[in-house]
Order: structure tokens, then sequence, then C-alpha cells
């Protein structure tokens, strides 16, 4: 299996390359706030929880994430390899997906991580806030709570990927394509070296 992590503020393009990534390299894409919009959509008790920390910009718990990542891979059994993103968004979920992955006997080859300045974010979710629906994008108090947030809780997972020497920084700013180039080339060097 070949597993990757593509890691960044809120706003920093993980699900716009995310799907380009998938399509190139056969992966499953697995996206914890779109399974978690799914459960808000389809009125489940879990969505019903989850919508009232991601209305206030906060994190899910822990504990409802990783049990949703723990179905999602029960249902992909076959994978190849996964694309993690909006995972993990805290040390405990890292050292949890980590366990997870070890008894698939696989690991997490990359984290990839899109460097991109707050004003830039603020400025692409409000705009993105006008068509997409997401009620977390239309306020910029709760998009500027979403940093704060990902400073605070998300950040010290990067520091556990340094440790492991997986983390890779990449601009986030530029054209999409640009942007898609320059994860390409990270990931054609990780695979050419396994
Ligand atoms: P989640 O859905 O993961 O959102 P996020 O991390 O806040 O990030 P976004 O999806 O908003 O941004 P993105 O990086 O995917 O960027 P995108 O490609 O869309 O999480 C939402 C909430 O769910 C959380 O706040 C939390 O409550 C909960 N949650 C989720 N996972 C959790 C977890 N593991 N633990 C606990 N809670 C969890 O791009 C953004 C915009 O910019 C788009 O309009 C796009 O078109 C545009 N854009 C993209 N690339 C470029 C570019 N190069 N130039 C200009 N514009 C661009
Ligand atoms: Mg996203």
């Amino acid at each position: 299996m070949f597993n990757l992590i593509l890691f960044g503020p809120p706003g920093s393009g993980k699900g716009t390359q995310s799907d380009k990534l998938v399509e190139k390299y056969g992966l499953k894409h697995l996206s914890t706030g779109n399974l978690l919009r799914q459960e808000i959509a389809d009125k489940t008790p879990l969505g019903i929880e989850a919508k009232s920390f991601m209305d206030k910009g906060q994190l899910v718990p822990d504990e409802v994430v990783i049990g949703m990542v723990d179905s999602y891979f029960d249902q992909h059994k076959g994978a190849k390899g996964f694309l993690f993103d909006g995972f993990p968004r805290t040390v405990a979920q890292a050292v949890a997906l980590d366990k997870l992955l070890d008894l698939k006997n696989t690991s997490i080859a990359s984290v990839l991580a899109l460097e991109v300045s707050e004003e830039e974010l603020v400025k692409r979710l409000l705009n993105r806030g006008k068509t997409s629906g997401r009620s977390d994008d239309t306020n910029e108090e709760v998009i500027r709570k979403r940093f704060a947030v990902y400073i605070n809780e998300t950040t010290p997972v990067a520091e556990h990927y340094k440790k492991a020497k997986k983390f890779i920084a990449i601009k986030g700013e530029g054209s999409v394509n640009e942007i898609f180039s320059a994860l390409c080339k990270s990931i054609d060097k990780k695979m050419d070296r396994d």
C-alpha cells in the first residue's frame, strides 16, 4: 500500500489537490470533513453531534473521527492506498492512525504540507462560502476560529511527522496546476525510492 497525508490549514487546497491526486495515483480519498458533512446530510446521530462542533469551527472529538476512519478502512479493504485529507488533526489522531496502519502492515509514506498565507486563506474561504453551502465558510469569525484551532491543535501533528522524517513542505500558492506538479514531483521521488 502507498499512503499519503495531505496536510495544511483550512482553505489551503487539500480538497482541490486530493481530487487530482487520487485520480492520478489510484488512491482512496479519505476526507474526514467530507465524511462528516455526509453524516450531517444523512441526519445520523453522529452527524447531529458533529454539526454542533463544525458550525463553531471546533474539532469534532477524536473518538468520533477515529471510529469513522476505522469503519472507512473496513469498507475499503482492497485499497491500493489512501490519501488522507483533513486527518489526522490532533496528535491523538496521528497516533491512532499509525496504529491502524500498523495493523494492516503499512504506514504513511509522506506528509505533504501545503503552505499558504492567512490572508489568502480567508479570501479563498469567504469566496467559496458564497456558493459552497458550507455554514463554516460564510462567517469570517468562524473561519478565524478554524485557523486558531489549526495552530493550537493541528500544528503539533506536523512535529509528529517531522520526527519520523516524513514531512515535506510544499508552496500552496500559485495556480492549481503548478501546485499539483510540485506535489507529483515529491510523490514520484518517494515512490522511486521505496
Ligand atoms: P474540513 O472539511 O477538513 O475543512 P478544512 O480543513 O477547514 O479545509 P477546507 O476543506 O475548508 O479547505 P481545503 O484545504 O480542502 O481547501 P479547498 O481545496 O477546499 O473540516 C471541516 C470541519 O470538520 C472542521 O472544522 C472540523 O470541525 C471537522 N473535522 C474535519 N476533519 C476533522 C478531524 N480529523 N478531526 C476533528 N474534526 C474534524 O480550497 C479552498 C478554496 O480555495 C476553494 O474554493 C478552492 O476552489 C480554492 N482554491 C484551491 N486551490 C487554489 C489555488 N491554488 N488558488 C486559488 N484558489 C484555490
Ligand atoms: Mg477540504
